[in-house]
């Protein structure tokens, strides 16, 4: 029987197990440079067989938060270095998470203040950024207006894509995986209720709206290769105003299909049920699990049971946790040793600093506490 707690061959990696840390914006980094902070915050998480950090800007138009770590400076490579470093050497494997926002984003966001970039022209509805409020504090804001590319403009984001790839490796990460999760710019082209363009990157056929993530994964493939490349997807997903369409499946069953033949390090599915939308359908896994032969990670609302349950049964490989990671910096020995998972304090998930970051205790720790 496969376990959850054995290692796993990732592509070129040997995973010490089958948990990954999910990637989970903390906003800790108001100058966008990855810090001494950062590194001890994941190497306190390194049990995990896989880390995937954060989503990590591509380009300053990528940006729709504030204090978010990017990828596309030397002094952000640099500080990425200390993260890759801390957590190679306390022995495990970790990704960066390629983000592009699109349209959930506000022109304080933007550089010079212009309107964020799209697919589309539509504003995204009901949607926040996190930005600086009237009063020029930061706060949730309601998102801008976007402008969509040209087709030109398109191919320079995917050339930030590649170039970010490569920025990633020159940092020490062993691979990226591609935000194409959660309503951001991948989605907003996936998606034919928000992608109304006319040209190839069209969103009423299939090769037009797959064609943005195709052209982005293959122009990361060739700076770096296919087994240090992965995504990030989540079909059925309803954040930033993704609204349902009748060829879902067809379009992700399509994609399972097209990145088969490329032989990536892994494809990351991402449940949004815990994140308060839509679940994907339980039987969708074992028809996308047909399709796709590759690695299969699935984050969202995973506990034990259910980890070695999906991985039992040959539906994914790799589990990932997300929010218990947060307050348990020792989630693979609490699950282990089923031990009481602790709640983390909400209020302290995004800015700040050391507190609700890396003052979590362990189950010893606490023990001693108590
Ligand atoms: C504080 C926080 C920040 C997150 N930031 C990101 C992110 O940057 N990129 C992403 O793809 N998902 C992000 N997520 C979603 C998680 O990766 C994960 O898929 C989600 O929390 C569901 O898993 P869980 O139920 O184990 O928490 C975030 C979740 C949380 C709680």
């Amino acid at each position: 029987m496969k376990t959850l707690f054995e290692p796993f061959m990732m592509g070129g990696h040997m995973l010490r197990n089958r948990i990954a840390m999910a990637p989970m914006t903390r906003a800790r980094n108001p100058d966008g440079v990855p810090n001494a902070l950062n590194a001890l915050y994941y190497s306190q998480r390194a049990a995990a067989g896989l880390l995937i950090t954060e989503g990590t800007p591509i380009s300053d138009t990528a940006e729709g938060f504030l204090s978010i770590p990017g990828l596309y400076r030397a002094d952000q490579v640099a500080g990425w270095r200390k993260v890759t470093d801390a957590v190679h050497d306390a022995g495990s494997v970790i990704f960066t998470q390629l983000w592009h926002v699109g349209r959930v984003s506000h022109v304080s966001n933007q550089p010079g203040g212009v309107a964020p970039v799209s697919s589309t022209a539509r504003i995204a509805r009901n949607s926040q950024a996190w930005g600086l409020t009237e009063n020029g504090t930061p706060g949730a804001v309601d998102v801008s207006k976007p402008r969509a590319l040209s087709t030109d403009e398109v191919r320079g984001v995917i050339a930030d894509f590649a170039q970010a790839a490569a920025n990633a490796v020159a940092a020490g990460f062993d691979g990226v995986e591609l935000h194409g999760a959660n309503g951001y710019l991948i989605e907003q082209f996936l998606n034919p209720t928000v992608n109304d363009r006319t040209d190839a990157y069209r969103g009423d056929t299939l090769e037009g709206r797959t064609r943005f993530v195709l052209e982005a994964i293959d122009a990361v493939i060739a700076r770096i290769g296919a087994e240090k490349t992965a995504i990030r997807l989540s079909p059925y997903g309803g954040l930033f105003d993704m609204q349902p369409y009748p060829e879902i499946e067809d379009t992700y069953l399509f994609l399972a299909d097209a990145f088969s033949k490329r032989g990536l390090a892994y494809v990351h599915l991402m449940d949004q049920k815990s994140r308060g939308s839509v679940a994907i359908p339980p039987d969708f896994f074992g028809r996308f699990r047909a399709r796709y032969n590759g690695v299969l990670i699935l984050a969202g609302g995973m506990t034990r049971d259910r980890a070695e349950r999906l991985i039992d049964e040959g539906l994914i490989d790799i589990a990932a946790f997300g929010e218990p990671f947060i307050a348990n910096p020792d989630l693979v020995e609490r699950l282990e040793n089923n031990w009481p998972l602790a709640p983390a304090d909400r209020a302290l998930h995004y800015g700040g600093g050391a507190h609700g970051y890396t003052d979590y205790p362990t189950h010893s720790e606490e023990s001693i506490v108590a």
